[in-house]
Parts: C-alpha cells; structure tokens; sequence
C-alpha cells in the first residue's frame, strides 16, 4: 500500500517536470479531433437529409450559373439537368419533402427548360418531359429578378445595411471594355479593414492581380471561374498571414478571420459598385505551390480564396441562390 502510494506521488511529480505539450503535438491531437469529427458528420462518408439537401443545392446552383452564364451555350449542362432530375426525384421518395433546396431545383429546370424553348433550342425529348412533368412549386420571391441593368443592381449601394445586405450578389458576366482602377479596389479593402479580428490582430492580406496573362494562369488553376473568369478586368488573392498567430489551438483561427474580412470586402466592393464573385480555393498541395510560384504569395500566407472584379454589363443575368428562411439558422437555447 505505501509503495502504491510513494509511486503515485512520483508519477505525479515525474509528470509536472515534463514539458507541457509541444505546440506540434497540439497541432497533431487537433488535426486528429476535427478530421474525425468532419469524417464522421459531414457528407464525405454520410448520407442524411441534410447532406441531400446539400448536394441538391449545390447540383441546382450549377445549372442556375450556367443559365446566367455570358455566353449561355444553349443545350449546356445535360449532364447535370439529368443528374438534377433524377436527385429531385430521389429526394421526394427519400425524405417527402418539398422544402427549398427541393423547390429551388424544380424551379432551376423549369426556367432551363423555358429558356431553351424561348430560343427554340430543342432538348432531348425525355428531358423536356421529366421536366415539365415536375410538378409547380411555390417559387420563391427572390427568384421576382434575376436580369439586372447596372443602376437596378447597384441601386442599394448606399442603402440601409439590410437592404445592400440583400443586394449584394456574385456577378458572373463582365464588362472587359471597362476596366477597374486599383484605387477603387483600394476604396474597398480600406472599407473592408473595419472587419474584427482575433485581438485585433487583422491576418487579411489582398494580393491585387493586374496583369492579363497572370489573371489568367492564376484562374486556370481555379475550379470555379469557367465561362466568365476570362472575362474578369482584376483579380483579387485573398491571404492570411500565418505569422499573426501564434498558438496551435487557433489554426482554424485564421481561416475565420479571413473569411470575415472576405464578407466585408465583398459588401465594399457592392458599394464601389464592382461586379464581383468569390471563388474558392479547394486546393490540392501541388495546386497551391503552383498559385503561389504564378502570383508570388510570400510562404508565410495562406491563401483563403480569390476574388474575380469586373464592371458589371448593360444588361447581365445573375444566380439568385436564394435563402432559407432564419429559423434554418438559429437555435434558442
Ligand atoms: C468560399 C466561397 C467560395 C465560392 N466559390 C465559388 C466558385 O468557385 N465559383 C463561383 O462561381 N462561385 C463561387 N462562390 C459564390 C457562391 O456560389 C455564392 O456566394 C452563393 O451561391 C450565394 O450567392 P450570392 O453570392 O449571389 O448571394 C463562392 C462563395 C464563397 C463564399
């Protein structure tokens, strides 16, 4: 009993002049929590209603850019129109419910299907029919105006927070005749600076890509920009300066920031009346090493996405995208 007791009592001590966990062992146990957590619950290895209703939205979204496309070519995306067809069906006899990731998708091909019949494009047979077999769903206001002219699209820019808060869309069509000013962009990231910031410590780097050739081989290494990223005048990277942190438990910190910092340049940009889309940066190691060797980000940055800028068209379509309802969002505790 006394020896259990004097080896206890050493333990102890052995164990408080070790050092604390390194800050690459914190990194490592993170790392190990919150990939297990995303493979557990996200819909890289589950299928729930929710990660259907995601998929769905974003197999709509798909067509519904490629409908606001500059260059709309006529019978794009059959592909997916057939994918979508045969997910909406799925997911009625799945889950049997007409909610809005359900809506949205009937209302997608609808507007697919009447496009093309408009401009007399004929679509495969079997397509036009499951379409128009689909029954018609309550569409939802947002989708009251997706053509805009210019002054319609920017007629909030200096409106109250909630109404330019609803205005602010991704354009996806560009004006290349009409370049942007850097000083613009410059009016937008000083807007942009008032995001808050862990301690204030403000990670947001913006690299301003000017140059044709450079735009270009910088967004061919981008997933998200055909049909109108050539047609962008300036590209934003937007980085985060990994030496502002400084412990491993923020890793996600940075991305964080970042990210609010993208929101309130992306409200900025709105104001300064810059038809702009965000693009995502999904990158697999070897295409990040090519983005940094193209645009020249410094190793100590992260980059979070890029931003392609244009002025907007006289006349230009956009992907209304539209929103749940707030009770999707919160939950009182
Ligand atoms: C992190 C992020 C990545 C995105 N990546 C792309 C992209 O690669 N290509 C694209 O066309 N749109 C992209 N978008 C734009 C979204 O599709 C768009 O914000 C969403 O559909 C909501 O529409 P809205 O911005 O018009 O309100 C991205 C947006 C975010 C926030």
């Amino acid at each position: 009993m006394i020896f259990k007791r004097i080896a206890a009592a050493l333990q102890w001590r052995i164990r408080a002049l070790l050092p604390k966990k390194t800050q690459r062992a914190l990194l490592r146990d993170n790392a190990k929590y919150y990939a297990k957590r995303f493979y557990q619950y996200s819909g890289v290895a589950n299928k729930t209603r929710e990660t259907d209703a995601a998929y769905l939205t974003w197999l709509g979204h798909v067509v519904e850019k490629g409908l606001a496309m500059p260059d709309m070519r006529l019978g794009f995306g059959g592909e997916r129109v057939r994918e979508l067809i045969g997910r909406l069906d799925a997911y009625l006899t799945n889950h049997g419910e007409r909610d809005l990731p359900y809506i949205a998708g009937v209302h997608i091909l609808k507007t697919y299907a009447a496009v093309h019949r408009e401009r007399g494009f004929a679509l495969d047979a079997d397509v036009l029919a499951a379409i128009d077999a689909l029954p018609d769903a309550d569409v939802p206001s947002a989708y009251d105006k997706a053509d805009y002219t210019p002054g319609e699209f920017f007629a909030a820019k200096d409106a109250a927070f909630p109404e330019l808060a609803a205005a602010r869309k991704s354009v996806r069509n560009y004006d290349p005749t009409k370049p942007i000013e850097v000083e613009r962009l410059v009016r937008a990231i000083e807007i942009a600076s008032s995001a808050p910031s862990a301690c204030n410590r403000q990670p947001a780097r913006v690299h301003i890509i000017t140059r044709r050739e450079q735009i270009d081989a910088c967004l061919a290494l981008q997933n998200g920009n055909r049909g109108f990223g050539h047609l962008c005048d300036k590209l934003l990277i937007v980085c985060g300066d990994l030496r502002t942190i400084y412990d491993a438990h923020e890793f996600f910190d940075l991305n964080t920031n970042v990210g609010m910092f993208i929101m309130n340049l992306s409200y900025a940009l709105y104001h300064e009346e810059i038809g702009h889309c965000i693009l995502n940066w999904y990158a697999k190691p070897e295409q990040d090493k090519k983005l940094r060797e193209t645009a020249g980000i410094p190793e100590h940055e992260n980059v979070v996405c890029m931003i392609s800028c244009g002025a907007v068209p006289d006349r230009f379509r956009i992907a209304v995208s539209p929103r749940y309802e707030a009770e999707h969002f919160y939950v009182v505790h």
